[in-house]
């Protein structure tokens, strides 16, 4: 049968998705409650959808130029300016994208060369491994230190760094642990970038899901990182839009054209409809925002309580986004198996932690982006099933 022999080098050494083979396990299972997941369950909000609407009967269905149209990119540009302290040319810096993910496929094409090294501060989004992997490249873990929330270790990114290290991926807030880097963090990160003039790629795309005394802080508005950093972001989380596959990226000068140019061949352009859908998620009221980001954290405060019963749960308080991500290896070392005994025994569904770097074994991510009662249900079942293993 054509296939396994005719796929290319590259792709034998691209790992199919943690999260999707849980998704596949449970397939079939009656009553699972999905906590592998990062997709809100919210529905994009109506203003969103009316704009939509309105661009379908008014007949906005062709192709845009490839970056998206120019009132879309100009809303991002004053958005980034107003709200991130970036400054980017609409017409030459900004490019709206088929979704954030397209950016990490298209970052590791257009600046990593075969044999180059790409610092991915673990525990990471594992598109950005993989990407890597996808151009040629090496990914070089850099642990960040759980210890102490996350914080990122100049010692740690320092002595993997050499010669051929082109780029930094980061992610804040993050997926898979919801911490927030600080403002330290963010200057030792731009520190090591502008010694060794490296990019730095910012996934911002849960700015808007931020609790406690957190921050989000751009790291491409801090002096020194303007003009090397490629920040991205999205409508998926904020807006919950994750079906209209709409983000977008800037970046200064060549490295946006750089991005357009395989961008191009990649997508052609961002859909129309999910554009005019975007533009009005930007342009209109934020409440609806704000009232998603309340509700993710009264789901937070409940996981939070919940897993605190149990002192041999590891856990960072998650400051964003909507995982958090317990150590669960006092129970069981190997993740893999420990996420399938809790999807058959519990019928919860979580995604194994080593899918999110080596030194995540033992890990579970947990989304708290499924309904109140899911949650709640969810988390006490997992709960239970510990408390059970303890007695
Ligand atoms: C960190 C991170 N970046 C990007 C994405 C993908 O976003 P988009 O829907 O904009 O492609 C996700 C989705 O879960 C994510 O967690």
């Amino acid at each position: 049968m054509k296939g396994e022999n005719t796929s290319s080098e590259r792709l034998k050494f691209i790992k199919p998705s943690a999260i999707r083979r849980m998704i596949d396990l449970s397939a079939g299972m009656r009553d699972v409650i999905h906590l592998e997941q990062g997709e809100p369950d919210f529905i994009t909000p109506p203003h969103i959808l009316e704009a939509a609407k309105k661009a379908m009967d008014e007949g906005f269905t062709h192709y845009t130029h490839t970056p998206g149209t120019l009132e879309l990119r100009e809303a991002v540009s004053e958005k980034l300016s107003r709200e991130n302290g970036i400054d980017v040319d609409p017409k030459t810096e900004v490019i709206i994208v088929s979704g954030t993910q397209e950016t990490m496929a298209i970052a590791a094409l257009a600046f990593l060369n075969p044999g180059d090294r790409a610092l991915v501060l673990e525990p990471y989004y594992p598109a950005y491994f993989e990407d890597t992997l996808i151009a040629g490249a090496v990914p070089i873990p850099v642990p960040l230190n759980r210890e102490e929330g996350y914080r990122v270790d100049l010692e740690e990114l320092e002595k993997r760094v050499d010669s051929r290290t082109k780029l930094i991926w980061m992610c804040s807030p993050s997926n898979p642990t919801g911490h927030v880097f600080t403002r330290e963090d963010l200057e030792t990160i731009v520190e090591v970038a502008k010694k060794h003039d490296l990019l730095i790629f910012s996934d911002e795309i849960y700015e808007k899901l931020i609790y406690d005394d957190a921050r989000h802080i751009s790291i491409g508005s801090l002096p020194g990182a303007e003009d090397r950093t490629i920040t991205v972001n999205g409508f998926s989380k904020a807006y919950a839009m994750t079906g209209w596959r709409i983000g977008y990226v800037a970046a200064k000068g060549a490295l946006a054209r750089e991005i357009n140019k395989l961008h191009y061949y990649m997508v052609l352009c961002p859909s129309s409809i999910s554009q005019k859908a975007a533009l009005a998620a930007l342009t209109g009221p934020q409440d609806c925002v704000e009232r998603m980001r309340q509700e993710y954290e009264r789901r937070r405060r409940a996981v939070i309580k919940e897993l605190e019963r149990i002192p041999e749960v590891y856990f960072v308080r998650p400051k964003g986004a909507f995982y958090v991500f317990p150590d669960f290896s006092r129970f069981e070392k190997d993740d893999e198996n420990f996420a399938k005994e809790l999807l058959n025994k519990t019928h919860v569904c979580t995604a194994p932690g080593s899918g999110f770097g080596e030194s995540c074994k033992g890990h579970l991510r947990i989304s708290y982006s499924a309904p109140y009662e899911s949650v709640v249900k969810g988390i006490s079942k997992i709960v239970e099933f510990l408390e059970k293993k303890i007695n």
